[in-house]
């Protein structure tokens, strides 16, 4: 029992070790670009590691008997860091920085920024593996990504509060205002990138440019 609370420990590990390489590559970013351009592309990083339960319980809901084996095939969320950026190019802009770098492979991209989901959620995901360097050599690790603006956040957490507070059972009005608020969200998101390419000139990249 011991050595199995132990090995399950050191699973879990390995994906906050995944996540810390992660925040560490978008933090030194954060710092490069503080220096050499004069805005900052990231508002801020926030991270958490799914716990053991919640890990347990969506293998559950998939049907699939939990080992470390199909967990680590499975799961890609258990460790996850979240990216808010005050302008959509600096979401895709980040995407491409990341995920250019050579020890980074890149698993899956969503882009919930150039095709949102029906209720109006924006955001851009990446499944991305990481290799974490232990005593026993290189481990690979597998951190969900998700990149957005202040305004898709806004929007993503109040959107989450609600699904929390009706239990899933969120009623037609609630959801079309929140629809029409993701719009609403949107249109300034471009309204503010326009300004701000006024102030700092076009983006080097183009949308949906993110390859596997
Ligand atoms: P999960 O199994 O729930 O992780 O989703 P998935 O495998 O279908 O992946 P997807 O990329 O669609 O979603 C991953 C994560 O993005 C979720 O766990 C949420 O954190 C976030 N997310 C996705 N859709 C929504 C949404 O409609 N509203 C909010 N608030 N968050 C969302
Ligand atoms: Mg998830």
């Amino acid at each position: 029992m011991r050595a199995l609370r132990d090995e399950t420990e050191r699973f879990m590990l390995r994906y906050k070790f995944g996540m810390d390489e992660v925040i560490t590559k978008l933090s030194i970013l954060r710092e490069e670009f503080s220096q050499n351009h004069d805005y900052n592309p990231i508002e801020h990083i926030s991270s958490r590691l799914k716990s053991l339960d919640s890990v347990i319980a969506k293998m559950q809901r998939k049907g699939i008997e939990p080992t470390f084996d199909t967990i680590r095939d499975t799961i890609t969320d258990i460790a996850g860091v979240r990216v808010t950026c005050s302008f959509v190019s600096d979401a895709y802009r980040l995407a491409e920085l990341l995920t250019e770098q050579p020890d980074i492979r890149v698993l899956k991209v969503k882009d919930y920024i150039a095709e949102p989901k029906e209720n109006g959620y924006q955001s851009l995901h990446l499944i991305v593996e990481v290799p974490v360097f232990l005593s026993t050599g290189a481990h690979p690790v597998a951190v969900e990504v998700q990149i957005r603006t202040i305004a898709m956040d806004f929007w993503a957490s109040l959107e989450h509060k609600i699904y929390y507070k009706y239990d899933r059972q969120v009623p037609q009005e609630l959801l079309d205002g929140l629809t029409d608020a993701a719009h609403t969200a949107a249109e300034l998101d471009s309204r503010m990138e326009r300004l701000h390419r006024e102030v700092h000139g076009a983006p080097s990249h183009r949308r949906g440019t993110i390859a596997i």
